[in-house]
């Protein structure tokens, strides 16, 4: 026997009395049919907002003259006691009550008794369940945005501090043009940036009271939505009851938020995986972050960023199942809907773990600037500033391309760089060069030269400093 049901036989409840729709069926379920639908297992992280959107619902029918004033402080008293109840780890969470919002209410019923049993007044459970979530979604998506924030700051606080060190910048995974590694970090939190809007954005979505919805017809009492939106603070209504309680468009695109910041993180877990390995040498993860090889002594590996990398699948995986539960739903509402929650816990869970410990290991990244350095004159990252170069002495840019190439395969025969050859060289492939040449080339001149907003280079970086600066202070 479950620990949930122990509880009910304890309390000497039958199962025909503990489900509120039971006098409608001429028998109790199949025990594996009860296993079967439940859902409070996963619905029950959503009590809080069960018992806030109850209470509301509660004072409006009050306020309506729909219940007793008397009656709502009962139910008021109740589901606070509750609610006490759950969070000091006091209460049964029977399976057979189906989910959180027959749990509670069959709990209040059997603290309250007749007051308790008009509650449940001008309203469904499918009109409470996408209350709750959106409730609960509201506040998780407020949540989410600070974790997004925390990692910004920290890729912003890494591009302060060790942004000016002069790195290859890459296409293809083969060296193209020296960029500043604060350059580098600061194209994530541009990422996160849109992350972060695209969370705010859904979140006027989620910001919609569909209570009063009912099953999906609305209701013939005088209920006033207007004022339960009031009391939680949504910013509107919904306008149609049969949408109202079909819509899960809101719990989609949370996951498709979800998985898009994941698929960031992903990116960045890769770079830095390889950035870290003995081959490139250019980033040092903290060993708070690595774990050792059970076999091979020596190992260091990255694995948290791993984990980041592969929980992607899992958030692309959120979205798929409930983007294919929901395809071909007649409407209104139907019992599929309850996989949602499954999907919407499960991606807010995960996106979270990522982005804490993600912001986590930025913070403590190390770039090696000496071995960065080391190799910056391989890979000819200067040679699209020589063709620049060409460009600003009347070269057509195809030509200058072309004279560069040569040069690059010259250069690359005498195993030197393009600042390695001389003058004479260079001016061989092309007569216009003069010696002002040299200031073009080397990767560190190449940032220098950096002209434009929004490239590599160190005037750009302190624009972007200055601009995150000022983003991160704003809530
Ligand atoms: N547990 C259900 C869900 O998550 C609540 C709504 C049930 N509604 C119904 N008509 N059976 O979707």
């Amino acid at each position: 026997m479950t620990v949930a049901a122990e509880g009910l036989r304890r309390r000497g409840t039958k199962m025909n009395e503990q489900k509120s729709w039971q006098s409608r069926l001429t028998q109790d379920q199949d025990e594996r049919a009860v296993a079967f639908v439940e859902s409070l297992s996963v619905d029950r992280r959503l009590y809080k907002y069960d018992i806030v959107g109850s209470i509301a619902h509660a004072q409006m029918l009050s306020e309506e003259g729909l219940i007793r004033r008397e009656e709502f402080r009962q139910i008021k008293q109740g589901l606070t006691e509750i609610s006490e109840q759950i969070e000091a780890g006091r209460f049964v969470f029977d399976t057979r009550c189906e989910d959180i919002h027959m749990a509670i209410e069959a709990a209040l019923i059997e603290k309250i008794g007749p007051a308790g049993q008009k509650l449940h007044t001008g309203r469904s459970r499918n009109d409470q369940v996408s209350l709750d979530l959106r409730l609960w979604m509201r506040d998780c998506i407020a949540t989410l945005i600070e974790r997004i924030m925390v990692l910004q700051e920290a890729l912003v606080q890494q591009a302060a501090k060790q942004g000016r060190i002069v790195m290859p910048g890459y296409t293809h995974l083969q060296r193209a043009q020296p960029v500043l590694a604060g350059h580098y970090l600061l194209a994530f939190a541009e990422m996160l940036q849109r992350d972060r809007q695209r969370f705010a954005d859904a979140c006027r979505r989620v910001d919609v009271c569909p209570l009063g919805s009912g099953a999906l017809a609305g209701s013939s009492l005088p209920l006033n939505r207007q004022r339960v939106a009031e009391i939680l603070g949504f910013a509107s209504l919904t306008r149609n009851s049969i949408d109202g309680v079909s819509d899960r468009d809101f719990c989609a695109e949370f996951l498709f938020a979800c998985a898009l910041t994941g698929m960031h993180l992903s990116r960045l877990a890769e770079d830095w995986i390889l950035l870290a390995s003995q081959e490139f040498g250019f980033v040092a993860i903290d060993d708070a972050y690595c774990t050792g090889s059970s076999m091979m002594p020596q190992k260091r590996n990255p694995d948290m960023l791993e984990l980041i990398r592969g929980k992607c699948g899992q958030l692309y995986g959120n979205l798929m199942a409930l983007l294919t539960m929901l395809k071909g739903l007649p409407l209104a509402y139907n019992r599929d809907m309850q996989e949602d929650k499954k999907q919407v816990f499960d991606a807010a869970d995960t996106i979270e773990a990522c982005l804490e410990m993600a912001a986590a290991i930025v913070q403590h990244t190390v770039f090696d600037a000496e071995r960065i350095a080391a190799g910056l004159d391989a890979g000819f990252l200067d040679a699209t500033a020589l063709a620049e170069y060409l460009v600003g002495k009347a070269i057509p840019f195809r030509q200058a391309h072309q004279i560069v190439g040569r040069l690059v395969r010259q250069a690359e025969a005498a195993g030197t760089t393009l600042a390695g050859l001389p003058l004479a060289e260079l001016q061989k492939a092309c007569d216009k060069v003069e010696g002002g040449v040299y200031d073009a080339l080397t990767a560190a001149n190449v940032v220098r030269g950096y002209a434009i907003p929004g490239a590599a280079g160190e005037k750009q970086l302190e624009e972007q400093l200055a601009f995150w600066k000022d983003q991160l202070q704003q809530p």
